[in-house]
């Protein structure tokens, strides 16, 4: 992947350093910005792949023009790159435990905030580890949990009450608005079944009156089969399963399609399964075999996408210090190469939208 630096990033656009700087600063072209202070003065790198630079100019539709001066206020800004279509939720889904659906997600939903999209990520998982992701805290009394709380007794749950408990994340060159989770958001949601008739619409009923506020919705789902997931799936767009290279996950992966096709029929709601990452790959004979299967079971469910992401400790250590993959350490071509996948789905969708 290209990787340029501002001078040469600037001489592709033909522009001048200084304007880009400020297409930078003000976002309108996304970057992963470095700034190094010495005891005198601070120093600020921005590192931009070509994908960025192509998605900006595709975004802003100025391949010709290159008219960036158009941007002036905050609201055309926002409005070059909302959704056309309106907000789309994806959940990040599979059975098995620990193959990369918290990781995956909070990647994705941060670099979609780079590419200057509204986005927010929601914890359906009751191990709260999508939460803690960015924010490195915990959420007892102030989570999603709480609103499904309200919602079992009869409680007005508007936007104003929703986005109490919504939770903005800044990292300077992206913000990310996050709907953590908590430990007893498993045992509420069950309950929530005793309840309502239909309680797998829930989660959907809680979303619809903030969904104008954002252009993509990604919630991560909990390992396992229930009513979180249920209420996950109805509430979304496109699901996009994250699966090892294992053979119990290969196997898991028909169970779960399967799932996901009986909620279809039970809702009569469309969820498109668009993409499988397939994580924690390592250069080996074997895992080249389980990609392989995994490719034809995508090609016999019509699944657009099937993206392989590398095993590496950089996930472990980015999460243990709270920071998205792109933003942990120096080398950037070591790290852009890791998140390419992340990168192809997130313009993907962000083009596309
Ligand atoms: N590509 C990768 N290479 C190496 N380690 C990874 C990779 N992706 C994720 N991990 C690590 O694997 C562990 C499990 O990842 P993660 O929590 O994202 O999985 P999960 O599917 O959400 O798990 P759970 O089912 O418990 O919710 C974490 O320690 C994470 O840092
Ligand atoms: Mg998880």
């Amino acid at each position: 992947m290209e990787i340029y630096k501002l001078a040469e990033a600037a001489s592709r656009l033909h522009l001048s350093a200084n304007s880009l700087k400020s297409l930078l600063a003000n976002r309108t072209i996304p970057s992963i910005i470095r700034t190094t202070k010495t005891t005198k003065s601070t120093h600020t790198s921005y590192y931009i792949p070509e994908a960025f630079i192509a998605y900006a100019e595709k975004a802003l539709k100025l391949k010709e023009r290159f008219d960036f001066t158009r941007l002036e206020s905050e609201q055309d800004y926002t409005e070059a790159f909302a959704n056309k279509n309106g907000t789309q939720v994806i959940s990040f889904s599979n059975l098995k435990g620990g193959v990369g659906k918290t990781s995956i997600s909070a990647n994705f939903a941060y670099t979609l905030a780079l590419l200057n999209k509204r986005v927010l990520l929601v914890d359906m998982d009751s191990q709260a580890n999508s939460s803690r992701y960015f924010a490195n805290r915990y959420f007892s009394g102030e989570s999603i949990k709480d609103i499904f709380d309200a919602i079992i007794h009869k409680k007005k749950v508007d936007a104003e009450f929703i986005n109490r408990y919504i939770k903005k994340i800044d990292f300077g060159n992206a913000t990310l608005d996050l709907l953590p989770s908590e430990l007893s958001l498993g045992r509420v949601v069950e309950f929530s079944r005793a309840v309502f008739t239909m309680p797998h619409k829930k989660l959907n009923d809680i979303l619809k009156p903030i969904k104008a506020n954002y252009d993509f919705i990604i919630i991560d789902t909990p390992p396992t089969t229930g009513l979180s997931l249920h209420m996950s799936i109805f509430a979304s767009d496109k699901v996009s399963i994250v699966t090892d290279a294992e053979d119990f996950s290969v196997n898991g992966l028909n169970e779960l399609a399967t799932e996901i096709q009986e909620i279809e029929d039970e809702t009569e709601h469309v969820v498109a399964v668009d993409s499988f990452f397939i994580n924690k790959v390592k250069k080996s004979n074997i895992h080249q075999v389980y990609i392989e299967a995994i490719a034809a079971l995508a090609i016999e469910q019509k699944i657009e996408h099937v993206y392989t992401v590398s095993d590496s400790v950089r996930f472990k250590e980015a999460q243990n210090l709270h920071i998205p993959l792109l933003e942990y350490k120096n080398e950037q071509e070591k790290k852009f190469v890791l998140s390419e996948s992340l990168i192809d789905y997130a313009i993907e969708k962000a083009a596309g939208a």
